[in-house]
C-alpha cells in the first residue's frame, strides 16, 4: 500500500524570537529555499506523493499560499491544523482521516537530511513493512530523543531527552510508520511536560519487536534547525554544498522533474514565474 506523508509544521517557534513573532519558523528562509521545501523534498524523495501539511490556524494559509495543492511537484498537497502544540505525536492523530489506514512518513518541517545514497535510503525504508526511524550521531544527546540500538538495528531502548544517555544516537524526525500509527497515538498518555511524545510512540513499537533504525553516519548531515545556532548553520551548509557542486540541493521541483512528476513543460511554468531569481534561472536550466 501506498505511504502517505505527513508534514509538521506547527509550534510558535519561540526559540526564534522575535524571528518567528508573526511568520511560521518553517517558511523562513534557509539559504535559497523556505524551511519546508527540505522535509518536502526528503517525502518527495522517498517516492511519498500525497502529503498533508498541518500548522497553526494562523499558519496554514501562509503554507498553502507557498505549496498550493502540490501540482507544481506532481502530487496531492492537503492541510489539516493542529490548534495548540499538543505534542508531535497529535500530527498523527489529526492524519487519521487523512491516512485512511495506510502506512506514513511523518516528518518535522525543521529537520534536514541530507548525502549520497540518502534517496536509496529514504526508498528501502519507504518499502519495509516494519516501522523506521533515522538515527544520527550527536555531541549533545540530552537534547534529543536517544536511541540504542542491537546488531540488526532493532531499537532496543529508548528515551526522550534523557538526563543520562545510553547513548548518543538521536532519533531524528523522520518516522516512517506502519498503518497502526494512529491507533497507538490515541492510546499514550501525555508526558509530564503535557505533550503526546512521538518518543512515546516509538516505545509502542519498540517493545513490539517492530522499530529499526536507519543509522546516518557522518558521510550524511542532519540538522534540526529550531535553534538560532543551528538555523544559521543550516544556511551555511547549504550555500557552502552548493558553491561546491553547483547544483542545488534538495530543490523539489527538481526531484519532482528528475522523478517524472513534472513535465519540462510544468518545470518551465514555474521557471517563468520566479524569472527574476536564481532559483528559476536554476531551474530554467535543469530543463536545458
Ligand atoms: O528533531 C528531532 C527531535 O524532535 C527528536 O529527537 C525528539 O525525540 C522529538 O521530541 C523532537 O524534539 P524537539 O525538542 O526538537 O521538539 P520540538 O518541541 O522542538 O518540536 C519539533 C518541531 O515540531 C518544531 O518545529 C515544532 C513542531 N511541533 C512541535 C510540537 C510539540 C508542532 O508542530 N506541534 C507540536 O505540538
Amino acid at each position: 500500500m501506498d505511504r502517505k506523508g505527513i508534514i509538521l509544521a506547527g509550534g510558535k517557534g519561540t526559540r526564534l524570537y522575535p524571528l518567528t513573532k508573526s511568520t511560521s519558523k518553517c517558511i523562513l528562509p534557509v539559504y535559497d529555499k523556505p524551511m519546508i521545501y527540505y522535509s518536502l523534498a526528503t517525502l518527495l524523495m522517498s517516492g511519498i506523493r500525497d502529503i498533508l501539511v498541518i500548522s497553526t490556524p494562523e499558519d496554514v494559509k501562509n503554507y498553502s499560499n507557498l505549496i498550493g495543492d502540490g501540482k507544481n511537484f506532481g502530487i496531492n498537497v492537503s492541510y489539516d491544523i493542529q490548534p495548540t502544540p499538543d505534542g508531535i505525536a497529535q500530527a498523527l492523530i489529526i492524519a487519521e482521516n487523512f491516512l485512511t489506514n495506510q502506512p506514513s512518513a511523518l516528518m518535522l518541517a525543521d529537520n534536514i537530511f541530507y548525502g549520497d545514497g540518502l534517496e536509496s535510503k529514504l526508498v528501502e525504508s519507504s518499502m519495509r513493512d516494519s516501522s523506521t526511524v533515522f538515527s544520527y550521531e550527536v555531541h549533545d544527546p540530552e537534547r534529543f530523543g536517544i536511541c540504542e540500538i542491537d546488531g540488526n538495528n532493532r531499537v532496543i531502548s529508548l528515551e526522550e531527552k534523557p538526563a543520562k544517555p545510553k547513548s548518543n544516537l538521536a532519533v531524528t524526525g523522520l518516522y516512517f510508520y506502519d498503518s497502526d500509527a494512529p491507533q497507538i497515538a490515541k492510546n499514550i498518555e501525555p508526558s509530564d511536560r503535557g505533550e503526546l511524545e512521538i518518543t512515546d510512540v516509538n516505545i509502542e513499537y519498540m517493545k513490539s519487536n517492530n522499530l529499526y533504525s536507519e543509522v546516518l553516519n557522518d558521510s550524511y548531515m542532519w540538522i534540526d534547525a529550531g535553534t538560532q545556532e543551528s538555523f544559521l548553520m543550516a544556511s551555511n551548509y547549504v550555500k557552502s554544498v552548493e558553491d561546491k557542486t553547483g547544483m542545488k540541493i534538495l530543490c523539489p521541483e527538481e526531484i519532482a522533474f528528475k522523478k517524472g512528476y513534472i513535465s519540462s513543460d510544468d518545470l518551465n511554468k514555474i521557471a517563468e514565474e520566479y524569472s527574476n531569481s536564481e532559483y528559476g534561472k536554476y531551474l530554467k536550466k535543469l530543463i536545458a
